[in-house]
């Protein structure tokens, strides 16, 4: 029997599940599925990957402990996966002791092979915070353009690319003063030593996706691999290096050894043998990431497996990012969708089903759209899938399955035929193959019940068998389907189980139809998703909720604007108190043709208080992505006529001209006509 270990990257202990996560976790999840339903021994293994700076900081700004952060993160992530019916066998931390141990066994193979070398690094150092800075904590202006308030790392305004300590007065953010220069030792990998063995491991077409090992070559192997930077001296928030007091792994060193860590954890709670998991040629490791992590998992994570003699993956299955609507996710327009928000508003199965119709075995994004979210799950799983045992269920209630399976025009061998092809998809990873097959399958089933159609055969008592034969075949033609499609769609599988009483529980179930059992009572399986629910999930996802994560620092902010705009006069707050501004839910949004720069709003203050306005936005919101949302209006100004129609209020936005325009939004929970005081 195959032995299979997967993982999925672990996720950072210092932000929430999101809507991009869950490519890869459902990904994942379907994956693991379908190998246990084909009866492989497979234990999906994942952790929080807790250690670095970035927490470090968020526990001193939300003044809690480390530990403390991390388990309320933990928590909020479990129970996130939970409600997507994402199934771990073992979900550890990297802030274990087993992980500890693992970190200490690499590192003595490292230096044992002679791959350790230590050298001095110089580098920014925050006095006031103790620390020295990592790139994105330092912000100055730019040595080539001079343009002010840039990373540590590069410039946004002209492209550069640079060293922290080359900017022109940097500025720690994490205390807004002026770093040092120090100096400290680092211990670095040299894994060059190992360059022959990745280029063998990465080039061998077993592994990697052809365009993952193209990209090594082009990218890294076609030079000397760089020497690895594995340690940060304190304060850092890690594991101390044993034979390198004051010095700890930096991040990127013990996060993936979580993944052997988390292991040891699930073989001790089953009593399992370690070395059948990590240390066995027989066992296939498969790991499931992001292709923004590629180079730590193909060059890195091997180089160390191999010098600790642990197992290699057997494949390294990467995907690309998801994108909404076409665009990169952002916060601002409510498409950096939480876990949670979602499902606040929709079921987990539509996410499930629509990214597993999306997902291939190539690197290539994903899009998420919504208007084909909501007419794939209402068209597939609804109109197709569901319809097929909400038109038979119910006729068969009384009389159970036929004792012998009934001519069906071959359809229901065709099905079975078809599960081949269907499950070397799902191995490959190419999922939308598996649900296109799936999906013809069922298109077949249903002009079947169509065409026999026993709401008809129902009205006539002389046809009493001919309906249970029609219902025997659409309801086992469903059945077929159901099994398939299992590993997407668990629920569906359950709630299949419970009305045809048996469990569904291996792929073998499919090649052989059900007879002579009893049908449950049908209950209603799956809801069409209602556009207005995505809207409002998406509306949710906009406004920044109260818990929102606080940024990682406190940036520096330079006084450009108010240059280009000094303050006002002074006035007295009774005439502040004169502008009325109100909480408003943008209705509807369009365009305005012939102007420039308008957008017409409907907007809602609450029962039927409307407003019509017109606002100069075009260009920087589209007028779809406004609908739902809440916005500030100053709801007491005068009408005023325009070119285009007459404006009752005013939206409020800040900007500083040349077409910045940022609207201004309330946090979560306020409501559309309360009063901005
Ligand atoms: O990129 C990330 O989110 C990392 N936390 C992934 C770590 S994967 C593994 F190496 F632990
Ligand atoms: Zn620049």
């Amino acid at each position: 029997m195959r032995r299979i270990l997967v993982t999925s990257a672990l996720p950072y202990a210092n932000g929430h599940i999101h809507i991009g996560h869950l490519v890869e976790y459902l990904q994942t999840d379907i994956w693991v599925r379908f190998q246990k339903l084909r009866g492989r021994r497979c234990v999906y293994i994942c952790a929080d990957d807790t250690h670095g700076t970035a927490i470090m900081i968020r526990a001193r700004q939300e003044d809690l402990g480390e530990e403390e952060l991390i388990a309320r993160m933990k928590r909020a992530h479990i129970d996130d996966f939970a409600g997507f019916d994402i199934e771990f066998d073992h979900y550890g931390s990297t802030n274990s002791q087993a992980t500890r141990e693992v970190c200490g066994q690499v590192w003595a193979a490292l230096r044992k092979a002679g791959l350790i070398e230590q050298r001095e690094v110089t580098q920014l150092y925050d006095a006031q915070a103790g620390t020295f800075l990592a790139d994105r904590f330092v912000r100055g202006t730019c040595l080539k353009c001079n343009s002010p308030n840039q990373y540590g790392d590069s410039c946004d305004r002209c492209g550069a690319h640079y060293s922290p300590t080359d900017l022109i007065d940097p500025v720690s953010t994490l205390s807004n003063t002026k770093p040092e220069i120090r100096t400290a030792d680092h211990l670095f990998v040299n894994i060059e030593k190992l360059h022959g063995f990745l280029d063998d491991w990465t080039q061998g077409g077993k592994h990697l996706q052809p365009e993952v090992a193209n990209y090594l070559k082009g990218h890294f192997l076609c030079e000397p691999l760089r020497d690895w930077d594995v340690s940060r001296p304190a304060p850092y928030f890690g594991f101390e290096i044993p034979d390198s007091p004051g010095n700890y792994w930096y991040v990127w060193f013990d996060a993936p050894i979580g993944y052997i860590g988390s292991t040891v954890e699930w073989c001790r709670k089953h009593d399992e043998r370690f070395d059948d998991w990590w240390r066995c040629p027989e066992t296939e490791i498969h790991h499931f990431i992001g292709k923004d992590i590629t180079y730590f998992h193909t060059l890195f994570w091997p180089a160390m497996l191999k010098a600790a003699g642990f197992s290699l993956p057997e494949k390294v299955h990467i995907h690309g990012f998801l994108t909404v609507g076409g665009e990169k996710m952002s916060k601002s327009k409510g498409t950096f969708i939480r876990a949670s928000t979602y499902l606040d508003h929709l079921a987990p199965a539509y996410l499930r089903y629509y990214y597993a119709s999306k997902l291939t075995a190539r690197m290539d994004d994903i899009d998420l759209n919504f208007e084909e979210f909501a007419a794939k799950v209402n068209a597939d799983m609804v109109g197709n899938i569901v319809n097929l045992a909400s038109r038979t269920a119910r006729f068969a209630e009384q009389t159970g399955l036929s004792a012998e399976y009934p001519d069906d025009d071959g359809l229901f061998d065709k099905a079975a035929a078809d599960g081949q092809a269907i499950a070397e998809a799902y191995e490959s990873g190419d999922f939308a193959r598996a649900i296109r097959i799936i999906m013809v399958a069922g298109d077949r089933a249903n002009q079947y019940v169509e065409q026999q159609a026993p709401w008809n055969l129902r009205k006539d008592p002389t046809k009493t068998d001919r309906l249970r034969d029609v219902c025997t075949v659409g309801l086992n033609l469903f059945r077929q389907l159901a099994i398939y499609l299992a590993p997407v769609l668990p629920r569906l599988a359950r709630q299949t189980s419970e009305l045809l009483g048996e469990k569904i529980e291996s792929w073998d179930q499919s090649q052989k139809p059900l007879l002579g059992t009893p049908v449950g009572k049908f209950e209603h399986m799956m809801r069409r998703v209602d556009p207005r629910q995505v809207e409002a999930m998406v509306a949710a996802g906009a406004e920044p909720t109260e818990d929102d994560s606080p940024p990682e620092s406190v940036p520096f902010d330079n006084d450009a604007p108010l240059l280009a705009e000094p303050l006002a006069e002074t006035i007295g707050f009774d005439e502040f108190a004169k502008v009325d501004l109100r909480v408003a839910r943008v209705l509807s949004a369009e365009d305005v043709p012939g102007a420039k720069k308008l957008l017409k709003l409907t907007l809602g203050l609450g029962g039927d208080n409307r407003r019509e306005v017109f606002a100069g936005i075009k260009g920087v919101y589209k007028p779809e992505k406004l609908v739902g949302r809440l916005v500030i209006c100053a709801a007491n100004l005068a009408p005023r006529k325009m070119k285009f129609g007459t404006s009752e209020g005013m939206i409020v936005a800040a900007g500083g001209g040349g077409g910045e325009v940022y609207l201004l939004a309330p946090d979560h929970g306020a409501k559309p006509g309360q009063r901005v005081h």
